[in-house]
């Protein structure tokens, strides 16, 4: 896609996106734009509004922004337009940008339209062709200022949300845990991280049995993926970031079968996808901080192969864990997912992200996801990223009270209290158990928000909820 800035719009015809701040609510909206008014009566420029005028062959389309607005409501404000004015939009696009806007608001705008070229239809005979993704297709921005690098950056993050979509999107019959693996190798190769995967065999070796446990009622061979992305110049100031994601490829709950919502289980990597996504990005925008990331891959299925409730399992980290229910799968993968990344990488913070539990949807709805750690400082600084993204994050506790939800009788561990109470605070103080008193570790359980409904599409779908935080936040550090 080329992109370029102009400084008018003289003699121009294809199709103007012009964004408009509601200046005055209920009188006229002083838009006079390349010879098209706009009257009061139709347009005010309200939020999640907009309007489209043909004239001059020109197709004019106002974007209403409300008095102010923040990222993510900018984003989507793009990304209606782009997804639903697709037939209308004429070749090439210019986009007009208000003196006002600063380069994040621009950033925003940009990724918002590529993200509408995003469209679910993957199986279907008939393929719809966004004109974005043409070869041909021109953006050029109407601007007295040159964005350049801001357009190169909003066009990065869109692209690593849309593989992510992708990946989320896609069944679990595709999406096997060989095929996040290649994927990961095929990523690293081409954005500049490297990827190493253990196979059944490598992870037997490596004494991940927490994590092959869950795998074993599967005929999908998991996949223990690790990626190390290490910038151009390292010195000894250099920070060191671990990363881990939930990577499981469809949980039916195994023999603790689900009895609702299976059907949504296809999302139950998004959380490795999100870690997924994160490389690309931080690759491709080149950050200047070392990152090492684990996701653990697999299915939790059943068979006569799959582990059993009251079952007592090793781990990596060579504490005993006795399975109350195998549908706490997750929890599993992420514990030999974190003690190999603490003991054969020593990161100076660590952040894994997981769609863990149904409780803190209890908690939070799809709006928020919730934040455990023990360290203030990251605390502040995944909220704040989160806010700058519009990806939310609220924390919640790690009090020692609830650690006696996870002991067991038998084992240095159980994998569930048993208790239909505080599900995501205990979910969260299994995983503390294995961090060995790492002192910057920080858990989002994202179950309520990495899978969602929306305008854009008739059933759930990916939101890509992740990808752009844990970026923002390792810019930020
Ligand atoms: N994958 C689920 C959590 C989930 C719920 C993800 C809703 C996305 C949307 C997880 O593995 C799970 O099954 N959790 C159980 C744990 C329980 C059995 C201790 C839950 O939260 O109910
Ligand atoms: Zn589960
Ligand atoms: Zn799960």
């Amino acid at each position: 896609m080329k992109t370029n800035t102009i400084q008018n719009l003289e003699k121009f015809t294809g199709t103007i996106i012009i964004p408009v701040f509601e200046t005055y609510s209920k009188s006229l909206v002083p838009i006079e734009f390349h010879g098209v008014s706009v009257s009061s009566k139709i347009f005010y420029g309200k939020k999640d509004s907009f309007y489209v005028v043909e004239k001059y062959d020109c197709v004019h389309v106002f974007v209403g922004l409300g008095k102010t607005i923040d990222y993510k409501s900018l984003k989507t404000a793009f990304r209606r337009i782009a997804s639903k004015l697709k037939d209308s939009f004429t070749t090439p696009v210019a986009l007009n940008i208000p003196e006002s806007f600063h380069a994040e608001q621009v950033e925003a705008a940009i990724s918002g339209l590529f993200l509408g070229t995003y469209n679910l239809g993957y199986y279907k005979r008939e393929k719809v062709d966004h004109p974005f993704l043409s070869p041909d297709f021109v953006l050029q921005l109407v601007s007295k200022k040159e964005y350049k690098e801001t357009v190169a950056r909003a066009i990065k993050i869109a692209s690593a949300q849309l593989q992510i979509f992708n990946l989320v999107d896609l069944p679990p019959n595709k999406i096997t845990p060989k095929y996040l693996s290649n994927w990961a190798i095929e990523s690293g190769k081409r954005y500049g991280f490297t990827t190493k995967v253990f196979g059944y065999e490598e992870a037997k070796i490596n004494d991940l049995e927490a994590f092959l446990s869950v795998g074993k009622g599967s005929d999908k061979e998991p996949q223990f993926i690790i990626m190390n992305y290490v910038p151009e110049n390292v010195d000894a100031k250099t920070k060191h970031v671990g990363l881990v994601g939930k990577g499981i490829t469809f949980d039916t709950g195994g023999l603790n079968i689900k009895t609702t919502g299976m059907v949504h289980m296809k999302c139950d990597m998004a959380g490795g996808a999100a870690v997924f996504g994160a490389m690309q990005l931080i690759s491709d925008l080149k950050l200047p901080v070392k990152v090492t990331a684990i996701v653990p891959c697999c299915e939790n299925s059943v068979d006569s192969k799959s582990f059993l409730p009251s079952d007592v399992i090793k781990s990596h980290s060579g504490y005993s864990i006795e399975i109350i229910d195998t549908d706490a799968e997750g929890r599993l993968i992420l514990a030999d997912g974190l003690s190999y990344l603490i003991k054969n990488f020593a990161p100076e913070v660590i952040v894994d992200i997981a769609t863990l539990t149904g409780s803190s949807v209890g908690t939070f709805g799809y709006e928020c996801a919730a934040l455990f750690t023990n360290n203030e400082t990251i605390s502040k600084k995944l909220q704040q990223s989160g806010d700058e993204v519009g990806e939310r994050l609220w924390q919640l506790p790690l009090w020692e009270v609830y650690k006696s939800d996870i002991e067991s009788e038998i084992a240095d561990v159980k994998n569930y209290s048993g208790k239909p109470v505080a599900g995501a605070i205990s979910a969260a103080k299994f995983l503390e158990f294995f961090t060995e008193e790492h002192k910057a570790w920080a858990h989002l359980d994202i179950a309520g928000v990495a899978f969602g409904d929306d305008e854009f599409a008739k059933t759930k779908h990916a939101t890509a909820y992740g990808v752009h935080l844990l970026t923002k936040f390792i810019e930020n550090l």
